[in-house]
């Protein structure tokens, strides 16, 4: 049937979702499968986080029956990218349908719960969903298989431990061997009740593939759905899907501007509604892989998984030279984006790319390949890539069909490498790619031709013509190196500020990656001559980049004693059943809600300028699009137009500080209609000059509040009795929290008085009602605030949720009706703020090994509003010398007033900034300085409890530290471009909120006639574990089993005036007053315990009832002598301190600044732990969040303030490839904590700064590359020590070719904040 352009009537589309078959005429092509199955079929399931195939939150399974191979195919997509119009006779299956708690859970989802693989759980669906359909197409996968399946998923919370500890019971084989956990673990010392296991797999339900849901009979039976074309019409954009080439040719000669579309990879990511599109999935004519003797024929619309499997097939078959291009593009396909985008994105659409950094144009333009193409009227071609027309040609003109590619096999002496640097290991766009081939002739060692291909230079991949041009006749030896160099000098020059950054780090890049092709084909030829490697053997590491092992976990805990009842859950590894409905998709977070059906969606509008008067603004045009029905500015607001303090408006009014402010809302009926139209308000400014960096502020002394001097001691005297004084800088950048679930909230007005009903994704209720309540004019009292759970939070949803809420609640109070807001994730990291940006500069006088006097001074990017800032200050300050004795002190704490959304509490809230800091000032002199119990702190703080030399002692003997630190010079000494680095840090948090009125809690505890349970507290359950505790706490004091308690909800109707969830001490002061108010309620009980005592729980509640005794109480909870002066900052400030050390052993690259973490060992000290599986889940989760602090989460921010670093393409959380390749957490045995409930400490932030062990261990290696280089001074690592940073570190004659611009001379593309 041919596709009608003309056809009134749009295709019909049919599909099946979780075996159910959908029949739907109306589907607009601009829907997402997402948007259709969380909105059109309510399966909530299916989480949407960042909108651009970066995270996996949306993973879902499509199947479809390959009649060729007569198989059915099963793939994962992202289904935030993928256009409804593709699932056209597929079968979606969802987290919904493979399992649910009712009907029994499917492995996977059981697995991964039980394992503790699922924290806050919005990213548990997507990674069950990728595990799901890794099963469905081997049952048995290797853990290498597992662990690569998981890399377009992103977790922020658990650190992927747990995860792939769960998930590897369904490998064949098991790294841990003996000590698999398959085989019960090992129990380390039976006598020290020290135990490995969290989880039992023998209890786990046996994979059994024949159980899964089945394939639909129809899809397998009929063709049909193949061969139609379709035609979608939509709001802004007409879809079409010809099948095959005459009809993909007429329509584009009717539109010609149409834009072709297969993976949608490409095109989606430009966010641009084009009129006309035409997929080109289904032309027979573009697909299909075919090898010859010749080379391989690449059908343009096949998909990179489908090439990938081709070439694995074809290099079994082809004599070894003929592989070398196969392999080189085999190792690019691994290293480009993730499975789920693989499996849709085509080879056509890559090197079609019309912007950014293309993986396969760069290597197939060093291959020399044919593109064959035809024009719209018809006219074939073939153009030989780089010789007769450039990519920019290439992917500019738009009347160019591409049909297939031909990639020529190389010859006997071709050789071929490629080699991709990017900021993560995975799932990363290049900065620079580079694919190198040369032709030597033959039996001699010289060039007879050569093609140098890079990528990330310029807007296009580009060849280095005048290097391939001059090298030719030369001969394959060390001296061309330098020759080379010189060449490629000329040939990539970019100037200092050029798009993308980073310029002096791609220049050397090039001349590094062209090095290790030296190096490479030195020794490939003289083995394929049969000569002995010309390479001599400490070089021999230049010439290939770091290998990764699957990654392996070992974890050591107490068990509880052996008189604890069995029912008594405190001690033990239990989970809930909320956390097994995170892995069947049935917890609800804030989206999931069902909408109200009067329900309106706020887009905010934003202000795109930093620092500026507003002079106008007119929705006039916004107010006339689809869906839109009011507009809401300042003077909407009844109240209070500011929150918290007098510096930032919930709406700006005459002035914007910071570009993504809110300007004012547009309420529409969809989510999609508010936020088009909220962009297409106009809004005119009058630019003021804007202040952005800490340095700006310097200059311009914008700052908060007066500076904040501490002084402990004598300095002067402390100097004076240095042997040496150590003067230094250190720059700690900002982390963007990146939960999962962006900032979120639902306001419904009621319909008596004025009240309003606020679902908040908050982590301070207290906070968002009182704010809402000051906006709204009312009394807090008319205002609930409630909330489930939230996916992610780690500080970030303290404060600004509460902005958040106010806003959405005004919104809500003008129209009468409920105003849902989401942020999309380019907007919630365009305009929440970020953790403090952070510049250090100190002086420590040293006398041997003791530190005799610290001078620091510190300064906060604070942001266009201080918030927390004077709390950071203060915190800061009394973190200053981490867990070093520091006699005499001087610290001097400034924050900058600056044109930036205002910096939040981030997990870790400036104490990570003082370890890292400390660590790498003091970290020579360690040991010797560290804290004893009672030593007291420089602010009068007695330390009890204190445990930091327990955790380094064994922290140091159970890494093998000594050992270790030996084998790791042997190893430095051998190789010239491969370094390891090895490093023991220590951690020390007081936990307590420094605002002392904040380190108090409430609870509420309901028993009902049935026996059962319902508890609220004040804090919010984020994936910290808090319900469990709060139940397992219960659990111990009603002595009941857990099973019979449940927490529905936090809410400021059950528990008033709670206190922000944070700090770390939120178990702490919310299990305090749960255990308060379950005694009230057993000692209300004891008069029928006694007069029954062989009755149980139901029947002694049941009495109660009767005799009409109250069944319901409170709880409160104040943290005892906490007594300190917050102008002094003298005084018992903390509870205790939670201690920790760790040890980190990495290995890097030298030639690019890639690194990997080879191995991390961490002793804390959680006190008795409540439940062993949260606590070591924290720590692993903190840690890995540490590492993309101090590694790869760069915020990225242009000299006028505008974010860069909007979702996962631009920002590096780290990824399960990312993580410690050997990774070992202890906790610390025999150290109960009076101090806590039972015994406990607060564990979920300190973890965190142990991360600076891998910094510097990273330090570390660096130092010893510096020394090759004859450079044995100490010297200046910023963080994060991305892998840029790392390689400029490490000096050598390449980095010399290009010294670093010097700041000042000109703009940069983005700035140090
Ligand atoms: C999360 C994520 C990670 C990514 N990581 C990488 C990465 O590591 N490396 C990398 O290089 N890219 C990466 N990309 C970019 C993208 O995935 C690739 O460019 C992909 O190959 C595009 O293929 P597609 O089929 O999805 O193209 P589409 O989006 O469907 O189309 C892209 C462009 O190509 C044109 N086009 C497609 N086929 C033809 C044809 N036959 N003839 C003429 N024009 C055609 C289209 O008109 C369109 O302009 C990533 C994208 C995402 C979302
Ligand atoms: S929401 Fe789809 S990949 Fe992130
Ligand atoms: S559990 Fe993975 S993001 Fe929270």
């Amino acid at each position: 049937m041919a596709v009608s352009t003309n056809r009134v009537q749009p295709s019909v589309l049919v599909f099946y979702v979780n075996g159910k078959k959908i029949t739907d005429d109306g589907v607009d092509p601009e829907t997402t499968l997402l948007q259709y199955l969380r909105v059109k079929l309510r399966l909530t399931g299916t989480k949407l986080s960042c909108g651009e195939g970066g995270c996996g939150a949306c993973t879902v399974m499509l199947s479809r029956y390959d009649k060729a191979s007569n198989n059915i195919k099963h793939m994962t997509v992202m289904a935030c990218m993928y256009p409804m119009g593709e699932v056209h006779g597929m079968a979606v299956t969802t987290v919904e349908g493979i399992g649910s708690l009712g009907q029994g859970m499917h492995p996977v989802q059981e697995r991964i719960a039980k394992a503790h693989g699922s924290q806050c759980g919005f990213c548990t669906p997507g990674m069950v969903m990728s595990m799901y359909c890794l099963l469905k197409n081997n049952p048995t996968p290797s853990e290498e298989q597992v662990e690569r399946e998981l890399e377009g998923n992103l977790c922020r919370c658990t650190g992927y431990r747990p995860i792939l500890d769960g998930f590897k019971t369904f490998a064949k084989e098991c790294p841990m061997g003996e000590n698999c956990c398959q085989r019960g673990g090992t129990e380390a010392n039976e006598d020290e009740r020290i135990s490995t296991k969290l989880f039992n797999p023998k209890e786990f339900t046996p994979y059994d593939p024949s159980q899964d849901p089945i394939f639909p009979p129809e899809l397998q039976r009929t063709e049909t759905y193949d061969k139609e074309s379709l035609r979608l019409v939509g709001e802004r954009v007409m879809w079409y899907r010809p099948l095959n080439l005459e009809e993909l040719l007429a329509l584009k000669t009717k539109f010609p501007d149409a834009k072709l579309v297969r993976g949608n990879t490409g095109l989606g990511l430009s966010k641009i509604a084009f009129p006309v599109l035409i997929s080109i999935s289904r032309i027979s004519e573009l697909s299909g892989v075919r090898v010859s003797d010749e080379g391989i024929r690449v059908g343009s619309a096949t998909t990179l998984s489908e090439l990938d499997e081709s070439l694995q097939e074809a290099r079994k078959t082809l004599p070894d030279y003929k592989t070398r291009v196969i392999d080189a593009l085999l190792k690019s396909l691994s290293r480009f984006a993730n499975h789920q985008i693989r499996n849709v994105a085509s080879i056509g659409g890559n090197v079609l790319k019309a912007h950014g950094v293309s993986d396969l144009q760069t290597v197939l333009l060093a291959a020399g390949v044919t593109l064959t193409m035809v024009t719209s009227a018809g006219k074939r071609k073939s153009v030989v890539i780089g010789e007769d027309t450039t990519c920019e040609e290439l992917a500019t003109d738009t009347d160019l069909i591409l049909l297939d590619i031909f990639i020529p096999h190389p010859g006997k002496h071709e050789y071929f490498h490629v080699s991709k640097e990017s900021l993560r290991r995975t799932n990363d766009s290049a900065i620079v790619i580079s694919a190198i081939k040369v032709t030597l002739r033959e039996d001699t060692d010289e060039i007879k031709s050569i093609s140098l291909s890079y990528g990330g230079i310029s807007a296009f991949s580009v060849l280095a013509k005048i290097a391939m041009k001059s090298a030719v006749g030369r001969v394959w030896e060390e001296r061309l190196v330098s020759d080379m160099c010189q060449w490629l000098r000329e040939d990539i020059s970019l100037s200092p500020g050029s798009s993308g950054g980073m310029t002096e780090y791609r220049q050397i890049l090039a001349s590094s990656l062209f090095f290790r092709f030296y190096l490479t084909v030195a020794d490939q030829h003289c083995r394929y001559v049969g000569k002995q490697s010309g390479v001599p053997p400490s070089q021999q590491s230049g010439s290939c980049g770091l290998k990764r092992d699957p990654s392996s976990g070992l974890v050591f805990h107490e068990e509880v004693s052996p008189g604890q009842p069995v029912e008594d859950p405190i001690g033990r590894s239990v989970v809930m059943p909320f956390t097994l409905t995170h892995a069947t998709g049935e917890s609800v977070f804030l989206d999931d809600i069902p909408p109200y059906s009067n329900e309106l969606h706020l887009g905010r509008v934003m202000s795109t300028k930093a620092h500026a008067k507003i002079l106008n603004i007119d929705p006039t045009e916004a107010l006339k699009m689809p869906g839109v029905v009011e507009f809401v500015t300042y003077k909407d607001v009844p109240g209070k137009n500011y929150w918290l303090n007098l510096e930032e408006e919930l709406f700006a009014s005459v002035e914007v500080t910071v570009q993504g402010q809110t300007i004012a809302a547009i309420l529409a009926d969809t989510h999609e209609h508010a936020v088009r139209a909220a962009r297409a308000v106009k809004v005119e400014y009058e630019e003021l000059e804007a202040v952005i960096t800490i340095e700006d502020a310097i200059k311009a002394n914008s700052f908060y509040f007066p500076k904040k001097v501490f002084v402990d001691g004598d300095i002067e005297a402390g100097f004076r009795e240095a042997d040496h004084v150590i003067e230094k800088e250190m720059r700690i950048g900002g982390q963007e929290h990146y939960y999962m679930e962006t900032q979120s909230c639902l306001a419904v007005p009621q319909t008596e008085y004025r009240q309003m009903e606020v679902i908040s994704a908050t982590q301070f209720h207290a906070l968002a009602q009182m704010v809402t309540a000051e906006a709204l004019a009312v009394p807090s009292n008319y205002v609930i605030c409630k909330s489930k759970r939230l996916g992610g939070a780690f500080g970030g949803k303290i404060l600004r949720s509460a902005a958040h809420a106010a806003i959405t609640a005004v919104a809500a109070n003008k129209c009468g009706r409920p105003v849902r807001c989401v942020l999309d994730r380019d907007e919630d990291m365009a305009s929440t703020g970020t953790r403090h940006p952070f510049l250090a500069k100190y002086k420590v006088g040293i006398s041997g090994t003791r530190i005799t006097a610290l001078d620091m001074e510190f300064y906060c990017n604070a942001g266009n509003a201080s918030l927390s800032s004077g709390g950071f200050i203060d915190k800061s300050i009394l973190h200053t010398c981490n867990t070093f004795k520091v006699p005499n002190i001087r610290v001097t704490g400034y924050a900058c007033k600056t044109n930036i959304t205002s910096c939040n509490p981030m997990r870790a809230f400036a104490c990570v900034q003082m370890v890292l800091a400390s660590e790498d000032f003091f970290g020579l002199v360690h040991e010797e300085n560290m804290y004893r119990e009672g030593d007291v702190t420089p602010s009068g703080q007695v330390l009890k409890h204190y445990n930091v030399r327990k955790c380094w002692k064994q922290c140091y003997d159970t890494s093998d530290y000594l050992e270790r630190s030996r084998a790791v010079e042997i190893f430095n000494s051998e190789n010239r471009w491969k370094k390891r680095g090895i490093a023991m840090t220590t951690t020390n948090q007081g936990i307590s909120n420094t605002d002392t009125s904040a380190n108090q809690a409430g609870a509420l505890v309901q028993v009902y006639k049935d026996g059962s349970v319902l508890l609220a507290h004040g804090g919010s359950e984020m994936g910290q574990g808090l319900n469990n505790k709060m139940i397992q706490i219960a659990s111990r004091v009603l002595r009941i089993p857990y099973s019979r308690i449940h927490i529905s909800s936090t809410s400021t109707e059950t528990v008033p005036n709670s206190s922000p969830s944070g700090a770390s001490i939120t178990a702490d002061v919310n299990g305090m007053a749960v255990k308060a108010a379950c005694e009230t309620i057993m000692d209300r009980l004891d008069t029928f315990t006694q007069e029954n005592p062989n009755g149980n729980w139901t029947d002694w509640v049941m009495a109660a009832y009767k005799a009409r005794v109250s069944l319901s109480a409170t709880g409160f909870y104040r943290t005892p002598d906490l007594n300190y002066n917050t102008d002094t900052l003298h005084g018992e400030v903390f509870n205790y301190f939670t201690t920790g050390a760790a040890c980190s052993e990495v290995e890097i690259d030298c030639l690019t600044g890639e690194y990997q973490i080879l191995r991390t060992d961490i002793v804390m000290d959680v006190g008795s732990s409540l439940n062993p599986a949260v606590d070591i889940g924290q720590i692993q989760g903190a840690f890995v969040q540490g590492c993309g602090l101090m590694l790869t989460e760069q915020l990225k921010i242009t000299p006028d303030g505008k974010v860069l670093t909007r979702g996962p393409f631009s920002y590096k959380v780290p990824t399960v490839r990312d993580i410690p390749q050997e990774f070992k957490v202890s906790l610390l045995k025999g150290t109960p904590n009076p101090r806590a409930v039972y015994s406990s400490k607060g564990i979920g932030e300190p973890p965190v700064a142990l991360a600076a062990s891998v910094f510097l261990a990273i330090k570390d290696a660096i130092m010893s590359a510096r020394f090759d280089s004859g450079l044995s001074e100490n010297f200046q690592l910023d963080s994060p020590a991305t892998i840029d940073k790392i390689r400029l570190a490490c000096t050598d004659r390449f980095t010399k070719e290009f010294p670093i611009a010097e700041p000042g001379t000109f703009k940069p593309w983005f700035v140090d904040l």
